[in-house]
């Protein structure tokens, strides 16, 4: 889980132990311990370990300053900046426990967009533990978690529920998505989980409780998460200059907030498009293809004598623009990723399913959608057959809110190769966002999963392993059943 507890906290950790032991059926702690360090931990240990080891204290609007940021500067000015264009806005709460964090959020997007229903706005809400999650999916609240909120907010968001309870209004409610998701198991960003492109992500008082090294790790993915200038939000509690090097520290009044700094200028491409169309790297389609041709060689200006081979030239050929394309991806690197495939890509050729996935991915991860989309429909009609182009597809549509063509998609890709199990996972969350019955895809994913070895790394997720996947599949499950 990434925990750590310094000795300060060995109380904590000594009566987390407790709790965690009787509920597993231990008359001894230390009987516990043992059973639990003599084997990787199961589900069932995990989900009582997480449930007794973290701390669940939140509460609506929690440091109000923040949220002042976000209204009155932040939100408005990526909601401007996107109207009338895709209208499209990216959240995640990454460690959200029973939720108070991310339907404040809910409110003020519902606040500020009034046309909301012509949008579409993604607010992700993950933690490690089932049972926070089953609270937040509730959505019930007793007054402790309102000690900062205007009443105005209570009246006019919540619906009194019985002893003396608060429930969130639906329409606010609809518009969160709550998910299983540790922190400290880096696979994010990824497309599989809709971790990826997010404009604004609030990761509070989480990062305190892991090494400072683990908490580098978790930021270094978080910011991989973000778009291009995307914010991150942490308590000021957290707020360091080392930490958060790689961001532009931006003060309001009482919050600093962190901007995800502009990626490097893209390196030249050998090819650009004849017409005047903008430079950008959008996959042009097929048909203009070839209006596309290569530049012309650059002639030097002096005649220089050859050079000596280089340390690099005599370690061996340098890497394909794939290998090295896939190396800046799993950096995080996307833009330059996608530079770099794009600047070696002849006009005529027909790239490997690699170069395909790695382009289609790390376009998407920039939040590049359409480009994205463009280019698995290059990779679909260059090959038919190939499921992987279908279902990355069928995500990047569910991004686009276009849910019946990424149906379609994930069927295809099913009917190419049953097998495919992130195909039937993602079906399942398509059924489960659009309100609709999903148990049957959850089930034929975790029938396909129960006959993989846990470590298994599943192909397109981004780092998802086989038993990691079971395991966010049967919270999910548990969520899907909560009332
Ligand atoms: C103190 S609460 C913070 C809640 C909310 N972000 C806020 O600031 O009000 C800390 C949350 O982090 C979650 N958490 C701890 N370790 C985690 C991990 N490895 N991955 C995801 N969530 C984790 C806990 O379950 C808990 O819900």
């Amino acid at each position: 889980m990434g925990l750590h507890f310094p000795s300060e906290r060995w109380s904590d950790l000594q009566r987390g132990m407790v709790g965690a032991a009787s509920e597993l059926g231990f008359g001894e702690v230390a009987a516990c311990i043992d059973c639990l360090l003599a084997a990787p931990l199961s589900k069932a240990q995990l989900q009582a370990l997480a449930s007794h080891l973290t701390v669940g204290e939140t509460y609506f609007f929690r440091e109000q300053k923040t949220f002042d940021a976000l209204a009155g500067s932040i939100l408005p000015e990526l909601i401007h900046g996107r109207r009338r264009r895709e209208q499209s806005l990216r959240i995640w709460s990454a460690a959200c426990c029973t939720g108070e964090e991310a339907y404040s959020l809910a409110i003020l997007v519902h606040q500020l967009i009034p046309d909301l229903k012509d949008w579409r706005v993604t607010i992700l809400a993950t933690d490690i533990n089932g049972r926070f999650l089953q609270k937040a999916v509730a959505g019930v609240y007793g007054e402790w978690s309102f000690r900062e909120t205007p009443d105005a907010f209570k009246e006019r968001y919540f619906q009194r529920a019985a002893n003396g309870r608060y429930a969130i209004r639906p329409e606010i409610k609809k518009l969160v998505t709550f998910a299983s998701l540790n922190l400290a198991e880096h696979v994010f960003p990824s497309v599989t989980t809709q971790t990826n492109a997010m404009d604004l992500i609030f990761c509070r008082n989480v990062l305190m409780y892991f090494t400072p090294l683990q908490a580098r790790k978790v930021v270094d993915h978080l910011q991989n998460a973000l778009v291009e200038g995307g914010w991150l939000v942490v308590s000021p509690s957290e707020a360091s200059q080392t930490m958060f090097s790689r961001f532009v520290p931006v003060n309001f009044p009482g919050a600093i907030l962190y901007r995800k700094k502009a990626v490097p200028e893209p390196s030249r491409p050998s090819w650009i498009p004849l017409s005047d169309e903008p430079m950008g790297f959008f996959a042009p389609p097929l048909e203009a293809i070839s209006r596309w041709m290569p530049l012309p060689p650059t002639a030097p200006l002096f005649e220089t004598p050859p050079a000596l081979p280089t340390e690099q030239a005599l370690a061996g050929p340098p890497p394909t623009p794939c290998v090295l394309a896939t190396e800046l991806y799993q950096q995080g690197r996307y833009a330059e990723a996608a530079d770099t495939l794009l600047a070696s890509l002849a006009p005529h050729a027909s790239p490997d399913p690699q170069t395909y996935s790695i382009l289609a991915r790390a376009l998407a991860n920039q939040g590049k959608l359409t480009e994205a989309q463009a280019w698995c429909d290059r990779w679909i009609a260059h090959d038919k057959l190939d499921s992987s182009g279908h279902y990355l597809r069928a995500v990047i549509l569910q991004e686009l809110g276009d849910h019946e063509q990424a149906r379609r998609s994930l069927q295809r890709a099913i009917y190419l190769q049953p097998g495919h199990v992130l195909a039937h996972f993602t079906l399942a969350n398509l059924a489960r966002n659009n309100g609709d019955d999903a148990g049957k895809h959850f089930a034929n994913a975790l029938d396909l999963l129960r006959d993989c070895p846990p470590d298994e790394l599943l192909p397109e997720s981004d780092g998802l392993t086989a038993g990691r996947l079971m395991e966010i599949i049967t919270s999910l499950v548990a969520l899907e059943s909560t009332p």
